[in-house]
């Protein structure tokens, strides 16, 4: 695997060696990749993906750099190409970027740079964040064994998510029951999920229960908050007892999720989606190193 740009480009087989490798790191494997030098470029806000890219390399061994952009020569009108291009001849040979543009490393891959150089996605406009379905999947894996036949419900504001495109790509893929359950605001027509918009019927016999912050940032028309609260909002009421509770994060406390919810027994899979993801994420960064010296 030279680059990891969208879950829909790898395959069954690739998906579940990624598992089995993120696992062998959990149970304590080691690896030095001491000859890579990757660069964290970030032009959107986040604290989960970028801490567990850099966690995930300090423990591979290899060297990690923070991108500034308020403080980069890009403010100066240098093109993203030709930024790239230069920190690659500096010697970085892996980027990992997140960015509001849609196709973003599709377009970087037609160029041609002055070494080559891979890339990983770590969240691209409201279409992908591969990795996240990655350890999304770990963890149901971890607690279900198997998605196949079983009932996913992801609820919130689908239109504007990536977690949930990239989910229900991956999700579809592995045979899961998938049910999408939103406000009209918050649909949007994807293939391979069903719209249960009343969420009691949606939450009946479900497996997961995938809650979605409301992507204010992304939001051209107004919503109302206390509408949302009131028909969507998960909580000990609702909350199918024996189904297992999951958030990609940024969690907003007593919007999606009741605070009593999140402190109780069922929020802690949230925080072990925080603690897979270094171990998905050092599986990522291995097998791109590794495609990279084949
Ligand atoms: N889940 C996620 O992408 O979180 P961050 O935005 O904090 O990276």
């Amino acid at each position: 695997m030279r680059d990891l740009i969208k879950i829909e480009y790898l395959t069954n087989a690739e998906i579940e060696g990624l598992m089995s490798l993120a696992q062998e790191y959990k149970n304590g494997k080691k690896s030095n990749f001491s000859n890579h030098h990757c660069a964290l470029m970030f032009f959107e806000n986040s604290t989960r993906t970028m801490f567990s890219f850099e966690c995930a390399l300090n423990k591979l061994g290899a060297y990690s750099y923070i991108f500034d952009n308020a403080k980069s020569s890009i403010l100066k009108g240098e093109e993203i190409f030709d930024t790239i291009n230069n920190l690659c001849a500096i010697g970085i040979s892996t980027f990992i970027t997140r960015t509001a543009k849609e196709g973003f490393i599709d377009e970087l891959k037609k160029l041609e740079f002055y070494k080559p150089i891979n890339f990983i996605n770590a969240g691209e406009g409201k279409s992908s964040h591969p990795t996240q379905a990655l350890l999304d999947y770990f963890t149901m894996k971890e607690k279900l064994k198997d998605v196949k036949n079983k009932k996913i419900v992801i609820v919130g504001d689908i239109k504007h998510s990536r977690v949930a495109k990239s989910n229900i790509k991956l999700l579809s893929k592995m045979g899961a029951n998938l049910v999408l359950c939103a406000p009209k605001y918050f649909t949007e027509e994807i293939d391979g999920a069903e719209y249960v918009p009343n969420l009691n019927e949606a939450l009946l016999g479900a497996d997961v229960v995938m809650c979605l912050r409301i992507q204010k940032e992304r939001l051209n028309e107004e919503v109302s908050i206390q509408d949302y609260i009131k028909n969507y909002q998960i909580n000990s009421v609702n909350m199918p007892k024996d189904a297992i509770l999951m958030h990609p994060g940024p969690v907003n406390r007593d919007v999606e999720i009741s605070n009593e919810l999140i402190n109780s027994k069922y929020g802690r899979t949230i925080l072990n989606q925080a603690e897979n993801g270094v171990y998905v994420r050092m599986a990522v960064l291995d097998s791109v190193f590794k495609g990279d010296e084949a």
